[in-house]
């Protein structure tokens, strides 16, 4: 395990977000207010219309729409957003609600450096075509007493990845997958927040970057 990390000085953030985007917000708002010692220094959608690019155009932080509609072949689209991280100098990247698989390239040249967030507690309620408010959906069909949120390595699998913390809150009687999704999304804000500056202070240990041949 190497501590990772300690060998840049500052700590380039790069985004990868498909909606809304107040996760990577509540990010970049740490990173503003002194919380984080990192900088947020681009941020890529597959959504032209996504909250995450308008929220990069008001931070005044490099937005790019990359998607399969502008780059039909898997292995440019890869590509393309692989140079995009790189060019940006970027040591770390954030998914924030990016529903979108990550491809070969990207995942080998930032081996255990890629982070996601969920909103359930993983294993529990992850996978393929688990994402958002079908989480919630799922959580109050199976009758679960709790529920939470997971920051993890990003890995193959959608959801599978190195488990780095969780969070867990009670499901209440009435509540609806709306309410749900609103207790859910607050604690993922704090949980992203917290995660990340216990990896920056090495609190939390990220195995060794080396890409395994
Ligand atoms: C968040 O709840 C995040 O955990 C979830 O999408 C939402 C994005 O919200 N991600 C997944 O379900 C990934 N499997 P945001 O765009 O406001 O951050």
């Amino acid at each position: 395990m190497s501590y990772l990390l300690t060998d840049v000085t500052t700590l380039n953030l790069g985004f990868l977000a498909s909606g809304r985007g107040s996760n990577m917000q509540a990010i970049i708002d740490a990173c503003r207010d002194g919380r984080l010692n990192a900088k947020p220094t681009v941020i890529i959608s597959n959504n032209a219309s996504s909250g995450a690019l308008e929220r990069a155009q008001s931070a005044g932080i490099a937005g790019y729409h990359l998607s399969r509609k502008k780059h039909p072949d898997p292995c440019s689209l890869d590509l393309v957003i692989l140079q995009t991280l790189q060019r940006h100098d970027v040591n770390l990247v954030i998914l924030a609600g990016y529903m979108q698989k990550i491809g070969p390239k990207v995942l080998n040249s930032f081996k255990n450096r890629i982070i996601n967030i969920h909103p359930s507690l993983l294993p529990k309620f992850g996978g393929r075509g688990m994402y958002g408010m079908k989480v919630h959906e799922a959580v109050l069909a199976a009758g679960e007493k709790e529920t939470g949120a997971t920051v993890h390595l990003v890995s193959e699998e959608y959801d599978e990845g190195v488990i780095l913390a969780q969070r867990t809150l009670p499901v209440e009687q009435n509540d609806t997958p709306v309410t749900l999704a609103v207790r859910v999304l607050e604690v993922e804000h704090n949980l992203y927040v917290e995660t990340l500056r216990k990896i920056i202070s090495g609190e939390i240990g990220l195995p060794d970057k080396a890409i395994q041949l």
